[in-house]
């Protein structure tokens, strides 16, 4: 049953475009119509870093050492997690200093975990975003003192995903050979999930949410359904990033076909396009997908 299901299921796969290319040139994939400064590019940095600050100090005020016991996590990772939380503010620290009077201050947020064990999921998932924000922003800061600090900063997000995924989490604590690039308004789009309002006071930044996608999650070589809000034109293609790779795949009746060699975390946006993902094409998403494999790259059974 399941054999004959996998035989359609990979022969509906529609692959048409595999783009390989790392991102080399200047050409942002958003916002490349403005000139974005060194400012702005650090005030988003300084709205992740105090996101993720008041994430962790929020988590850690609310659950003592027998609360992550209870919860079965191991007696370290409290501990590990409040050094965390003292990396986040210090970037806070670092960012608002170097921007003087035009940091932007912290927002009123609202996580979603209810427990120490969904608190640690989330800590992997923004862990992660950060890396990707980082690593997207890379390209759109001139002062080479700034990228080096940014680089900096990047090592030590990575570091903490690495930690939180693999020692806590027990799953990989890396994500392929090449982590994933994400634009301002793809990042935006997964941390404005959070947010609840901002400082009236806060310099608005050049970013946009895009509308949620949704993806279910079935097993990469299987078939998914997608889901976006009908009041954005109907997306044609879901794009794939996974590693540098942008791979895209038409929908073909509400549902699309996972790439079969997917692994570890990888983003989809849902396009109009069937070879761009930029902001002109991107309808919905980013939607963040886990395929976790183990040690022997078997496909782990928990689909987090
Ligand atoms: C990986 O393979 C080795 C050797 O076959 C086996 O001993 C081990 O249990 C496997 N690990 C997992 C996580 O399945």
């Amino acid at each position: 049953m399941r054999s004959t299901l996998l035989s359609i299921v990979l022969a509906a796969v529609s692959i048409t475009q595999i783009i390989a290319t790392p991102e080399t040139t200047n050409t942002a994939t958003s916002g490349s119509a403005q000139t974005i400064d060194d400012a702005t590019v650090l005030n988003f940095a300084l709205t992740l870093e105090h996101l993720e600050k008041e994430f962790y100090a929020g988590a850690l005020a609310k659950f003592d050492q027998n609360a992550f016991l209870a919860a079965g996590l191991p007696p370290w990772a409290r501990g590990r997690f409040s050094q965390i939380a003292d990396h986040e503010k210090t970037h806070v620290d670092f960012l608002s200093k170097a921007l003087g009077d035009k940091a932007v201050q912290a927002c009123t947020y609202n996580f979603p975990y209810n427990d120490p064990r969904s608190f640690a999921a989330l800590s992997q998932i923004l862990e992660g975003v950060g890396v990707s924000a980082y690593t997207g922003a890379a390209h759109l800061i001139n002062n080479k003192d700034y990228l080096t600090a940014a680089a900096s900063i990047l090592a030590t997000e990575s570091r903490h995903a690495a930690f939180v995924s693999s020692a806590v989490n027990r799953m990989s604590a890396w994500n392929g050979a090449f982590d994933i690039p994400l634009s301002l308004n793809e990042v935006y789009t997964l941390a404005a999930n959070f947010i609840v309002s901002c400082p009236s006071t806060n310099a608005a930044l050049p970013v946009k949410a895009f509308p949620a996608l949704s993806i279910q999650l079935t097993a990469p070589g299987e078939t998914a359904a997608v889901s976006a809000p009908s009041a954005v034109s109907p997306p044609t293609y879901i794009v794939f990033f996974s590693g540098l790779d942008k791979i895209f795949v038409k929908i073909m009746d509400g549902k699309v076909s996972i790439p079969k060699d997917l692994a570890e975390t990888v983003y989809a946006v849902a396009t109009t396009s069937d070879s761009a993902a930029t902001d002109d094409t991107i309808v919905a998403g980013p939607a963040i997908l886990m395929y976790p494999k183990d040690s022997n790259n078997s496909l782990m059974a928990k689909k987090a």
